[in-house]
């Protein structure tokens, strides 16, 4: 059978990221459900978690309308990320004016998210 490994998300930041100027979420169970009406920012939590990965995140949106509407035009995810006991920092978003977005892993640059996988 093949190795199985899990992951899990202690912490997540959202910084002028679609609806959210700011979001700062610990989590401290295995499983969590967002429950909230229709248009409150559900999906936006789930695709700021599809940037922790390499990729253009769930929705395949330019970058540069993930930024939130009246924010910089900058954006920013992180996250610490629990995996076999070790624990990560994940950085990832837009500097306003680059086409790119940034990659930090442990306070370290990186050149592409492919780095996250
Ligand atoms: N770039 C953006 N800046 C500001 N707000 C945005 C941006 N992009 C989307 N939104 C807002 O995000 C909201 C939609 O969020 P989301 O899709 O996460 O909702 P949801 O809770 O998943 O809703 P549903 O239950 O219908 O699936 C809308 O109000 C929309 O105006
Ligand atoms: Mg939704």
């Amino acid at each position: 059978m093949a190795d199985r490994t899990s992951a899990a998300l202690s912490r997540l930041t959202l910084t002028d990221f679609r609806n959210y100027e700011h979001l700062d979420l610990a989590f401290s169970k295995p499983l969590i459900a967002f429950v909230g009406d229709n248009g409150i920012g559900k999906t936006n939590i789930l695709e700021a978690i599809s940037f922790l990965t390499a990729g253009r995140g769930l929705r395949r949106a330019p970058f540069a309308d993930v930024g939130r509407v009246s924010g910089p035009g900058s954006w920013s995810v992180s996250t610490i990320l629990n995996q076999n006991g070790d624990e990560t920092r994940i950085g990832t978003g837009l500097t306003s004016g680059e086409a790119g977005r940034r990659v930090r892993i442990d306070g370290e640059d990186v050149r592409s998210s492919e780095n996250l996988l």
